[in-house]
């Protein structure tokens, strides 16, 4: 027997989850605050709930998935809404903070109502597919009786530990190693337009060289628990050589007029590794320079 599913929020991700569910075969009741963004999932076999309560008394298992947590609070925590979730599982796959999530879960405890906190590392287009990763944290039981269910959004669906706030913990993890290499790449974008690069191929390159970048970050995770940040045999660069290499592509953006924040706040953690006698230590010794 297929669970049978609520969505609330059917926004970009919230409908490709809602869709996923459809496409294994599972019964899905769908609500969002405006009504016509939940239209479309109707010709796809959903229901659509006019109120909160009723999409949650239509299911077993309730997906919340809209802006934040905060919005997602508001429309769990009336009366009706709390007691027609009483004795089921809810699925936070709204982003928020590992606070907030360690918040959510004591709140549905204290209300009877079972809780995994989510955390999704796709965008709604992977929803479903192949390799689409998905994290969740919690009760291991919970998520043992419903991962056949939970499965339909991913096949790479990860239970991350027994604190709810640890999916949120690692999605926050690698949404900042995302947006440090965003911002790397509008910078280093800039600099090969400024000088007459073609980004087709910047772009190929880029491809290319990602197992070497790869390596160096998973080699500088791994120093870090032992604090392994003397130069040794398998350093491959030290932080004086790194920090040079900054340090250039500082100056080569400030000629062409290219925005130095992030180059500038890389330059300041690592001038406080090096002030920490680090210079030549492994590129990991950075690390010292982000915490004390
Ligand atoms: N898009 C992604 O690639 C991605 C990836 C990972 C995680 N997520 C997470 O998924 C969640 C939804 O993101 P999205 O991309 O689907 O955003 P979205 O397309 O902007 O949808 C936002 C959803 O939140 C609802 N909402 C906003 N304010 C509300 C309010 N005051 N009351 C009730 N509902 C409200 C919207 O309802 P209306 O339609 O009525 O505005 C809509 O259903 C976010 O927490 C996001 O971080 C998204």
């Amino acid at each position: 027997m297929k669970s049978r599913i609520a969505v609330l929020g059917t926004g970009r991700m919230g409908s490709a989850l809602a869709s996923a569910f459809l496409a294994q075969g599972h019964p899905v009741t769908v609500w969002n605050r405006t009504a016509a963004r939940a239209q479309p999932l109707e010709a796809k076999g959903a229901r659509v709930a006019a109120s909160v309560e009723e999409a949650v008394a239509a299911a077993e298992l309730v997906i919340g998935n809209v802006n934040d947590y905060a919005t997602c609070a508001a429309l769990l925590e009336p009366a009706p809404v709390a007691r027609a979730l009483r004795g089921k599982l809810f699925v936070q796959l709204t982003t928020g903070s590992p606070q907030q999530a360690r918040e959510g879960a004591a709140w549905a405890q204290s209300h009877g109502i079972s809780y995994l906190a989510g955390a999704i590392m796709a965008t709604p287009d992977f929803i479903g597919q192949p390799g689409c990763t998905l994290l969740y944290a919690g009760s291991p039981q919970l998520f043992e009786a419903h991962k056949a269910a939970l499965l339909a959004l991913g096949d790479n669906t990860l239970f991350v530990g027994t604190d709810p706030g640890h999916a949120g913990v690692l999605d926050a993890a690698l949404l900042m190693v995302l947006w440090g290499s965003a911002f790397g790449t509008w910078q280093a974008a800039a600099i090969c337009e400024a000088e007459g690069f073609a980004l087709d191929a910047f772009s190929s390159s880029l491809v290319a060289t990602m197992p070497v970048i790869q390596a160096s970050l998973v080699d500088a995770i791994e120093r870090i628990p032992a604090r392994r940040f003397k130069g040794d045999e398998t350093t491959m660069a030290t932080v004086a050589t790194c920090h040079a290499s900054v340090r250039l592509i500082h100056q080569i953006s400030q000629q062409h007029g290219i925005h130095t924040g992030l180059t500038a706040a890389l330059d300041k953690i690592f001038s406080r590794a090096v002030a920490a006698g680090h210079l030549d230590g492994d590129l990991a010794a950075v690390y010292t320079g982000m915490r004390d």
